[in-house]
């Protein structure tokens, strides 16, 4: 259990500027072979002036930007200009998020069985897909914007899915990912780009936020916190707070085919909570699942916006194995002991297929203060630790041999300074290699993504 120091707080405060730098302070030298950028999403404003948001997730989504050319970084940083965003003018959230939510009457409930009104308050993930860069979070909009600019497009339903896409996969140019469709029949659904390709009706789905592929196969995780969905619609209660944990449940890994878009199988394993898997691949005629793994929910509270300010204790998450055998066994292990979350991989090379290495961010003194390396095949741990860092994007060294050849871009609040950077770290050593010095504080965000030049 860790907990909030006052030093972290900054990184859950507001921040209203939107700046664009040319080429900011650099400290070391960029790895010569580097180009293109960093774009990242996450929460940039709790506090709305009437109303505080209840969660970490719920704050208004802002994009950063830092492209590295010819040795130099500039940096840029807007709010998605969407409903939510205009929205919250007034002072209160506009639309139902993760944990707040707007103050409705019963007809307005009620109305809201046959037009849910799904905020795009997309503060979670980006993505290129079909072609455009997407800001995502976990219901079907999808905000389009500029990568130079960082300018909001629009805002794009995907009517194939209402929940799961802030984590798509991506494969031979399509992206992959996985629906929870809560309205109507409840189903869990398979998405490729914008099209349902296969789907499996279920009675109490999950909260979903990732799922793991491998080359034939997409596994949903279906841990047991679980909702029964014809409840959320017509109270006033935050959505996540609908859902409840059955342990004695245990876990279903439901297994689709990914050509056919058949559920093809389930296993069954014992009750954990999980927000992140980190690759999975096919060993044989079994399925290996990396993720990171929490006893139970108890993350999803403790994340609360009042119970992270007031440095209140939060459940960490360790890297786990899942390895599903062929005859119907689910075999766990644990891979570190090192607290680790926000899981990044060589992506392009090893997505769906084994892997060395995981990096990723964990946690040993108040906060996220430390990003670690696994080797998955010997259980060998590094870390690295300076300040508040944020997951470690791993960015590979054009034509290299070696998994870990290459960078990891971390965007790091510097409490001394009150202010950020985003630090480049050699994957390999953990060492760092260069530092650019943002002239504000980047509040504490989830996930990105690098866009090569
Ligand atoms: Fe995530």
């Amino acid at each position: 259990m860790v907990s909030l120091a006052t030093d972290a707080t900054l990184g859950l405060t507001n921040l209203d500027d939107e700046i664009t730098v040319d080429e900011l302070e650099l400290e070391g030298e960029l790895p010569p072979w580097l180009a293109g950028s960093l774009l990242r999403t996450g929460p940039a404003r709790w506090d709305l002036g009437k109303q505080t948001v209840n969660h970490w997730f719920d704050g208004l989504a802002m994009l950063h930007r830092f492209t590295i050319d010819g040795g130099s970084v500039s940096y840029a940083n807007r709010f998605l200009r969407t409903k939510a965003f205009a929205g919250a003018k007034d002072g209160r959230v506009g639309y139902r998020e993760f944990a707040t939510d707007p103050c409705r009457s019963a007809f307005q409930r009620v109305a809201s069985l046959f037009d849910p009104g799904f905020t795009d308050n997309a503060n979670v993930n980006v993505a290129r897909i079909m072609g455009k860069w997407v800001a995502l979070t976990e219901t079907p909009m999808a905000v389009t914007f500029d990568p130079e600019t960082l300018e909001t497009l629009g805002v794009t339903k995907i009517p194939a899915t209402t929940g799961g896409l802030a984590h798509p996969h991506g494969d031979n140019g399509k992206a992959l990912s996985m629906g929870v469709h809560m309205t109507g029949r409840p189903a869990y659904r398979l998405i490729e780009d914008d099209r349902v390709v296969g789907k499996l009706p279920v009675r109490r789905p999950a909260y979903v936020h990732s799922f793991a592929m491998t080359e034939r196969f997409a596994v949903l995780i279906e841990h047991p916190y679980t909702v029964n969905p014809i409840t959320i619609p017509l109270s006033n209660k935050p959505f996540i707070e609908h859902f409840e944990w059955h342990p004695e449940k245990g876990t279903r890994f439901v297994v689709f085919d990914r050509r056919s878009g058949r559920h093809v199988a389930d296993w069954h394993g014992p009750a954990f909570f999980v927000f992140h898997t980190a690759n999975a691949y096919e060993e044989g005629d079994d399925i290996v699942i990396d993720l990171c793994a929490y006893d139970d929910p108890g993350i999803v509270q403790a994340l609360g916006l009042q119970r992270l300010r007031a440095g209140e204790p939060i459940p960490w998450a360790r890297l786990e194995r899942f390895r599903l055998r062929a005859g119907g066994a689910v075999e766990r292990t644990r891979l570190s002991d090192e607290p680790l979350e926000l899981p990044r991989i060589d992506y392009g090379r090893v997505n769906g297929r084994p892997h060395r290495y995981v990096w990723g961010a964990g946690a040993h003194s108040d906060f996220v203060d430390t990003i670690v390396k696994v080797d998955v095949t010997t259980g060998e741990t590094t870390t690295w630790r300076d300040g508040y860092p944020g997951e470690p994007v791993f960015v590979g060294r054009p034509g290299r041999e070696e998994e870990d050849d290459g960078v990891l871009l971390t965007v790091v609040l510097e409490p001394e300074r009150a202010a950020s950077s985003m630090v480049v770290l050699d994957a390999a050593t953990l060492t760092e290699l260069a530092r650019a010095r943002v002239p504000h504080h980047i509040p504490f965000g989830f996930h990105g993504q690098f866009s090569r030049a």
